[in-house]
């Protein structure tokens, strides 16, 4: 149904300790959008991501995909059913080569099973070829097929970051989580970056959350834009709206974003 969400979040939070990281955040996301998710140093926007992908475990509200509950859902059974992320933090396996750092993202969802692997049968052969073919596609799309050899830890920056999505993208998502994908880059590879960013949101039919502290390029990418400060949201909107609206400004006051 067109206005069922995609991603609903209802209530969420989470507490450590004294500090209530997340707090009674909802989100709604609708299938093939692009949504901004902003604020301050702190604000939680990354827990939240933590939230949505089963590393932290909300201790309120819940958080369904497609009408199914995924609270309690751990890392991989969420990649499964249809949300993959980046990190803020890139995370790839940097002695592992381009080429295989994609194929792990097959392998966790692999039909095959391990009895046909250790067996060596016919059916695991075909299986591995068939994963290698898709995975260089993916890398073709981000440029990185001729690199498919080299180890992850000796790419530059951008190309790290490219990769990390391609593997994201492997795992065949509906919802792409993003956490600032475009931190480290010169302006030339972040514009380069969101035109990919759109051309992948139509290809795969995705719906994105992206987390960016450059505001002109949330606010030029983005219909939609939600705004964390200290743990909660303090609005939601427009990026127009958003520019405009007291609480946004007060919040990022001597920031000058903008
Ligand atoms: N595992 C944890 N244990 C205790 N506190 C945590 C934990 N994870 C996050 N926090 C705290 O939650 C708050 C929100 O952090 P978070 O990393 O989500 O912010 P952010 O909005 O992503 O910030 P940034 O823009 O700097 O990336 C911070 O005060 C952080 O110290
Ligand atoms: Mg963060």
């Amino acid at each position: 149904m067109a206005n069922t969400p995609l991603l609903k979040v209802d209530s969420v939070g989470i507490q450590f300790g004294g500090l209530k990281a997340v707090s009674g955040v909802n989100v709604e996301l609708y299938h093939g959008e692009l949504v901004g998710l902003i604020g301050p140093n702190g604000a939680g926007k990354t827990t939240f991501f933590n939230l949505l992908t089963g590393v932290y475990v909300p201790t309120e509200g819940h958080i369904f995909l497609n009408d199914e509950k995924l609270n309690g859902l751990v890392p991989y059974q969420i990649t499964r059913k249809g949300i993959s992320r980046t990190f803020q933090n890139i995370r790839l396996f940097g002695d592992l080569s381009v080429l295989d750092n994609v194929k792990v993202a097959y392998h966790s969802l692999a039909k095959h099973s391990i009895v046909s692997s250790i067996l060596r049968l016919p059916s695991h052969f075909s299986g591995e070829r068939e994963m290698e073919k898709k995975a260089i596609e993916f890398l073709k799309i981000f440029k990185l097929d001729k690199l498919k050899d080299e180890m992850a830890k000796n790419l530059p920056y951008g190309q790290q970051r490219r990769l990390e999505i391609a593997r994201a993208l492997a795992a065949h998502p509906k919802l792409l989580l993003l956490d600032e994908p475009a931190a480290g880059m010169n302006p030339q590879e972040t514009k380069e970056l969101m035109e990919l960013i759109a051309f992948i949101r139509k290809e795969f039919n995705l719906t994105i959350l992206l987390i960016e502290h450059d505001m002109p390029l949330v606010m030029g990418v983005c219909e939609r834009i939600y705004v964390l400060d200290h743990g909660q949201l303090i609005a939601h909107g427009s990026p127009e709206e958003i520019r405009n609206n007291p609480k946004v400004i007060e919040a990022y006051l001597g920031e000058e974003v903008l």
